[in-house]
């Protein structure tokens, strides 16, 4: 396959992704949240119950992997990438290395992992992964902040040039390089301060993603939908959320990327949901815009889980509905009633 039906597959009608890339220490918190140690065993059974839940073909055209996942065998003897290949979605890979303070704006990240990429991405194909994910971090200080506003013009071009090395050396190999730059919710910052924020970053990525000879037809762009801070005492309306969204990525994403996976980053399940659905429902755009979901659909599995064997069932029906209501928003055919019933 070209990365350009790779990207398309990863996206079809009515399909997004699953997000279960949770590095080891970020699984531990989710973990802790049902009292579940954070055992390998522990990890590989909750992750294969999702990826054999009845959903997974009709929902899921990807899923993104950690390391020790894509070299697990299954209890029932296939390996993860070919249990996910099983059920039609393709199996993908995080590569990046997490973040640490970026020298010279020590209030701002970058996100590790160039170093010896090229030879680890080689090794990720050869286990079957067709795409992979890096996630570049913008923090937005409180609004009330002069000294040390973040983030930085400087932050930003650090960010976006590693994920435009990174997109460059995955298309090299092969794989789909889903770009990631998520500008957090957290914080008091207001929606016009996160719409800005976005709108300067994307357009700093897409100017590496150019200068640094990236296909955006080979690509998938997974943003941070427009929202006001978790703390800012007015929040949008999802008629809001959806019309900067929209507005945002019409004046900075070529109609040439195949695929807009939004991430949730801390959207509870509704929200993640609705806003989504609202922006299909608009329509009016040149991309599939999808899930690249990781908390918004795999909390309720966590919490019907509760590491019990006997939960088992539960858990992928929980898991099921989510993706079958993140799958009717990806065509703006959600609503709230079914959502319930
Ligand atoms: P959330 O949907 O939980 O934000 O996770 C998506 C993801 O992959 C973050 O990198």
């Amino acid at each position: 396959m070209t990365l350009n039906e790779i990207a398309k597959k990863m996206c079809a009608k009515g399909k997004g992704i699953l997000a279960a890339d949770e590095s080891t220490g970020t699984i531990a918190k989710r973990f802790k949240s049902i009292n579940v140690e954070n055992l390998e065993k522990n990890r590989l059974i909750f992750r294969q119950t999702l990826f054999n839940a009845g959903s997974m073909k009709d929902c899921i055209g990807g899923v993104i992997l950690f390391d020790e996942t894509i070299k697990q065998k299954t209890t029932l003897g296939p390996t993860i990438p070919e249990l996910i290949s099983k059920h039609g979605a393709i199996p993908g890979i995080k590569v990046d290395m997490g973040t640490t303070q970026l020298a010279g704006r020590p209030q701002e990240t970058i996100t590790q992992g160039l170093d010896g990429l090229r030879e680890r991405l080689k090794e990720y194909y050869d286990l079957g992964a067709r795409f992979a994910k890096w996630r570049a971090v913008v923090e937005i200080s409180h609004p009330d902040q002069y000294v040390g506003t973040t983030p930085t013009i400087g932050g930003i071009k650090a960010n976006t040039h590693a994920l435009g090395r990174y997109a460059a050396l995955c298309q090299e190999a092969g794989i789909v390089p889903i770009v990631e730059p998520e500008v957090l919710m957290g914080g008091y910052h207001n929606i016009d301060r996160c719409q800005e924020v976005t709108e300067i970053t994307l357009n700093s990525l897409f100017t590496e993603l150019y200068e640094q000879g990236v296909k955006l037809e080979g690509i998938i762009l997974k943003p941070n939908m427009i929202v006001a801070g978790k703390k800012c005492a007015q929040q949008p309306s999802r008629e809001e959320i959806a019309e900067r969204t929209l507005k945002v990525l019409k004046n900075t994403v070529p109609a040439a990327v195949p695929g807009i996976a939004f991430l949730s980053g801390g959207q509870n399940n509704e929200e993640a949901t609705r806003n989504l659905d609202m922006m299909n429902k608009i329509g009016g755009f040149p991309w599939k815009l999808t899930y690249s979901y990781g908390r918004a659909l795999q909390q309720s599995a966590l919490f019907a889980w509760k590491g019990q064997e006997s939960n088992y069932k539960l858990a992928q029906e929980a898991f099921s509905h989510r993706a079958k209501m993140n799958s009717l928003a990806s065509t703006g055919e959600w609503s709230q009633d079914l959502d319930e019933s």
